[in-house]
This record gives C-alpha cells, sequence and structure tokens, in this order.
C-alpha cells in the first residue's frame, strides 16, 4: 500500500488491455481506462490525459508534439507495441517525456506469424481454402495449386534484428540460405550461428526466392520497397510484409504481383491502415492479414504487462524495462 502522503501516480490506458494488466496498474495507480477495443477520439484523448503522469497507449495513438504540449504533466507514454513509429521520440525527448515500448517478448511470435505468410504464400494456403468451401474439390488433379517450394531456397532478410535474427533460425531448419541486409552487420560468431551471410540490398533482391522485411519504418526505409526494387526480385520469388506498411509502395506491389514480376506477396502490414490498396483485393496471389503478427494470447499479455510495468516504473521513480529514449530519464 502506497504511504497516504505520497499520491498514487494518474494513468490513461487508452484502449483495451487484458484484464490481469489493467488490474495491475490499478493496484498502483489511479487508472482511467478506455475499455473499447477503438482508439480514443483525438480531443477525448488529449481531454483524458491532461492533468495525469502516464499513458499506456496503442499503435493507434499518435503522441505528437501538439499532444504533448497539450499535456504538460505527462511523464511517460508507454507503448504496447515493439515499433513506436506512432510517437514524435525528439518532441517526447525535448519535453522530459520517457517513452518506452514492449521489444523482446513478440519476437518469436511475429517470426512464427511472418514463417506463416510466407509458407501460406507460397503453398496458396488461402486459395486452397477457399476452393475447398466453394465446393470446387470434385477430384484429385495433378497440376492443382502449384506453388513454390520452401526448403532449400534462399531466404533475404532485410533488417536484421531480434525478429529478423528469429526468421533466420526458422530457416535453418528448411535448409534455407539466409542472406541479409541491414545498417549493423551482427557479429560473426551470430553469423555463423545463423548461417547468414550480410549483403547490399540489390544483391539480397536479386537472389532471394523469398524477401522478408523486419526493418522499423524511418524516414530512409519508406517504400524501400518499390517498383524498381520489385522489378530486381525475381519472377518466382515472394515478398513478405510483418514489419510496418509505408516500408512498401503498395501500388507498385499491386502491379507487381497483377503483372507477374514476383510470385506472390504475405502482408501484415499495409500503407494507410486500416485501408488495403484496391489493386490487392481481388489479387488471388497475395496473402492479406489484419496487422497480427504478435497477436497471441500469450504475447498480447506480455506485451500489455511490460507497458504498465514501464509506465509504472518511471512513476515510481525506477528505471523502465525498456525504454526508448533513455536520454528523457536524465532530464527528469
Ligand atoms: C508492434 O509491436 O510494433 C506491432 O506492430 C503491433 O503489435
Amino acid at each position: 500500500m502506497p504511504s497516504p502522503s505520497i499520491p498514487q501516480p494518474s494513468i490513461l490506458i487508452s484502449r483495451t488491455l487484458p484484464a490481469e494488466s489493467v488490474a495491475n496498474a490499478r493496484s498502483r495507480a489511479d487508472v482511467d481506462f478506455n475499455d473499447a477495443d477503438s482508439p480514443l477520439p483525438r480531443p477525448e484523448l488529449i481531454r483524458r490525459l491532461q492533468g495525469r503522469q502516464g499513458l499506456v497507449c496503442l499503435i493507434t495513438d499518435a503522441i505528437d508534439a501538439e499532444l504533448l504540449a497539450a499535456c504538460p504533466e505527462l511523464k511517460v507514454a508507454s507503448n504496447v507495441a515493439v515499433g513506436f513509429n506512432n510517437i514524435d521520440v525528439a518532441a517526447a525527448t525535448k519535453r522530459g517525456v520517457v517513452i518506452t515500448n514492449t521489444p523482446d517478448v513478440l519476437t518469436e511470435t511475429t517470426a512464427d506469424f511472418a514463417w506463416t505468410l510466407l509458407m501460406a504464400a507460397a503453398r496458396r494456403l488461402v486459395e486452397a481454402d477457399r476452393y475447398v468451401r466453394d465446393g470446387k474439390f470434385t477430384q484429385w488433379k495433378y497440376m492443382l495449386l502449384l506453388g513454390g517450394d520452401i526448403h532449400g531456397k534462399t531466404l533475404g532478410i532485410v533488417g536484421f534484428g531480434r525478429i529478423g535474427r528469429a526468421m533466420a533460425r526458422r530457416a535453418q531448419g528448411f535448409g534455407m540460405r539466409v542472406l541479409y541486409q541491414d545498417a549493423v552487420g551482427a557479429d560473426a560468431a551470430t553469423e555463423r550461428e545463423l548461417r547468414a551471410t550480410r549483403t547490399d540490398t540489390a544483391t539480397l533482391l536479386r537472389e532471394s526466392d523469398f524477401v522478408t522485411l523486419h526493418t522499423p519504418l524511418l524516414p530512409e526505409t519508406r517504400h524501400l520497397i518499390n517498383a524498381q526494387s520489385l522489378k530486381t526480385m525475381k519472377r518466382t520469388a515472394y515478398l513478405i510484409n510483418a514489419a510496418r506498411g509505408p516500408i512498401v509502395d503498395e501500388a507498385a506491389l499491386a502491379q507487381a504481383l497483377e503483372e507477374g514480376w514476383i510470385a506472390g506477396a504475405g502482408l501484415d502490414v499495409f500503407e494507410e491502415e486500416p485501408k488495403v490498396h484496391p489493386g490487392l483485393m481481388g489479387l488471388p496471389n497475395v496473402v492479406l492479414a489484419p496487422h497480427i503478427a504478435s497477436a497471441s494470447s500469450e504475447t498480447r499479455l506480455q506485451m500489455a504487462n511490460l507497458a504498465v510495468e514501464n509506465c509504472l516504473a518511471v512513476l515510481e521513480g525506477k528505471t523502465p524495462l525498456t525504454p526508448v529514449n533513455p536520454e528523457a530519464l536524465k532530464l527528469r
């Protein structure tokens, strides 16, 4: 129990989270909780955040300079996601607002799903499911729904952080050659362990049978995959994106899939979520998912728990487990 002389911190949880995480927050803070599974309209988000010191937010909340200026008592914004492109971190740091995210706990689950997309796209699983449901499976056919092999092929990983490396680990089970591109090379032991070779983007695109994206969305990665890069890929190759939508020029991808520049794609993220480029919607050679790569029950609970812990740690004067801008802690 907190001492009566020390007031409990006051936080806003902007959108529904598992009950266990909310209960933890409520045991240590005064909590305003939006239990709806839709984002608060921006004016309401600002109004409900004003006067509070902590925010547990989701990728659908834009935490920008305007919001930060309107909420001067805010000390911490804790994103329930590993990506934090919804937050203006520089503006937050300038104000001494600590930003935290939820890395690690979602690595394996996200890689599992990126791998699911890869396999579903290559082996045409969604088309096959539809075929059976549509009553078309009236006899076995030798040439029906031929896909591309996965084992023994080359996997190109763009972004060799935690999730990219988890993809490389999975590739070993399929006897694949692994190429990766990253601004920073992995150490020799990691490259050896994951049997991964660092290369430039053009070589990776040219030589890979599967190109999978695991880089954050940054000015330099926006439209990293564009018409030119899609034309560089093999006509038999597949593109997988479970990172951030704007890394891919969706209009160019729709054209590439329609015109057969590449064989197929698996997408969990989109340029203007929840909108999907209309050119993709009717194509059979793309598997589409509604941004669910980290959505296992276990992982979503761990993400929420970590985000709540991060938020409360800052407000209780401790160091959060996973700060994005640790320099802001020094400004407090
Ligand atoms: C993340 O963590 O960044 C995902 O995209 C949302 O769970």
